[in-house]
Order: C-alpha cells, then structure tokens, then sequence
C-alpha cells in the first residue's frame, strides 16, 4: 500500500486554513498556495538523489553535495496543477515540467484527457504529479497510468487537500505512489466535492465561477 504523508508542519496547516475560508480573495488564494507548495516541495523532494561535485571555496577545493534539478520533473495537472507548479519551481527552478489537461465530465466525474506534454527521456527521470484536489482520484488516477506508460524511475503525488473515498481510491489504483498532502478531509459529497474542503481550486486559484 502506499504511503500517506500528511505535512503537518504549522506553517503548512496555518495557510491552509487561511485558503479554506471563503472570504480568502483570489489574490491571497493564490499567493497561500505558491507559499504552501513550497513548503510541500521540501517534503516531497527530501529523499531526492544527490551528486557530489568538485567547487572552490575562497579557501579550498572541496566536494559538494548538490541535487540534478534536471532529473526531476514536476507534472501539473491542468488547470489547478498549476498552483502548486508554481511554488514547487521556485525552490526547485531547474525542474522539467510536464502537463497533463483533463476535464472532469461533470455528470459521470470520469476523467477525459485533452492534452499531455513531458519532456523527453521520462524513463531517466524521478516525477511529481500535482494537483491540488485528490478527490474522486479518477483524474490523479488516469494521469498516473498515463505516465507509467513512459517508465519514469519513480512517481510521487502531491495534493493540498484529499479525503478517504480520494485516498483509497489512489491507493488502489497505484499502490506504488506515494500520496503527499496537507489534510485529509472527512468526505466527498455527492458532486465529487471534498468536505469541508475549500470549494473549487481551480475558480478559486483562477477567480472564474
Ligand atoms: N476539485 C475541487 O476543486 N474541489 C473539490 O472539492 C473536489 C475536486
């Protein structure tokens, strides 16, 4: 089964529920989430492999330990992914990214693919799926399969918020992938939204209705 990670530093959970209110304007909405992802990057890139490489000091020659940003490649999941993309780059500027457009058909909440666009040689990279509602799972579950179609050397996912039905649902489908997220809500309702949630990300990162 994979693994949960729920980030429970206080910093992570403060702007989260700042982001939950619903008075939050679409500006500091926004700004909570590049702040919170970044956050979430230092716990999804902690086991990220390091080099060591031979720099000059004003004093010596040294080796240093350094990460291959290049190796790794951030996977947004349109368009909310992009929240989190955001604020993943600007602690890991030297990261690929790759898109992944689905739409959730609104009457069956089945995933539909219209855009998917990696980078090359996927096979030799670590990546990390985004996206900030892990809700039904259909839309995280279908972008994961897609990916594992290019044989990356590890998937990770990160939302900002997820629920039971979300996880296990997840975690059936792809029990290799390890879930990071800020909270795990009570319940899903029956419109595929997660309560008590923060309503729709993608209107609220966006300020559309
Ligand atoms: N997507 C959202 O934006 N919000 C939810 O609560 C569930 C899915």
């Amino acid at each position: 089964m994979s693994q949960v990670h729920v980030i429970e530093h206080p910093l992570v959970q403060h702007k989260l529920s700042l982001m939950r209110k619903k008075e939050a304007s679409t500006n500091s909405f926004r700004r909570l989430l590049g702040e919170l992802s970044s956050l979430m990057a230092y716990e999804v890139t902690r086991d990220m492999p390091m080099q060591d490489v031979e720099i000059d000091t004003p004093l010596e020659r040294m080796k240093a330990r350094v990460i291959d940003g290049k190796k790794l490649v951030f996977v947004s999941i349109l368009r909310a992914g992009s929240g989190i993309l955001d604020g993943m780059l600007t602690v890991v500027p030297g990261a690929r990214v790759g898109h992944i457009g689905l739409y959730r058909d609104p009457k069956t909440l089945v995933a539909v693919e219209y855009y998917f666009k990696m980078p090359d040689h996927m096979d030799e990279r670590d990546v990390v799926v985004v996206d900030p509602m892990l809700a039904t799972g259909n839309s995280a579950i279908a972008a994961v399969e897609r990916l594992k179609e290019l044989k990356p050397k590890s998937i990770k996912f990160v939302c900002l918020l997820t629920c039971p039905e979300g996880v296990q649902a997840m975690q059936k489908a792809h029990p290799d992938v390890p879930i990071y997220t800020a909270a795990i809500d009570r319940q899903l309702n029956e419109h595929g939204y997660i309560l008590p949630g923060l309503g729709d990300a993608g209107d609220r990162i966006f300020g559309t209705k």
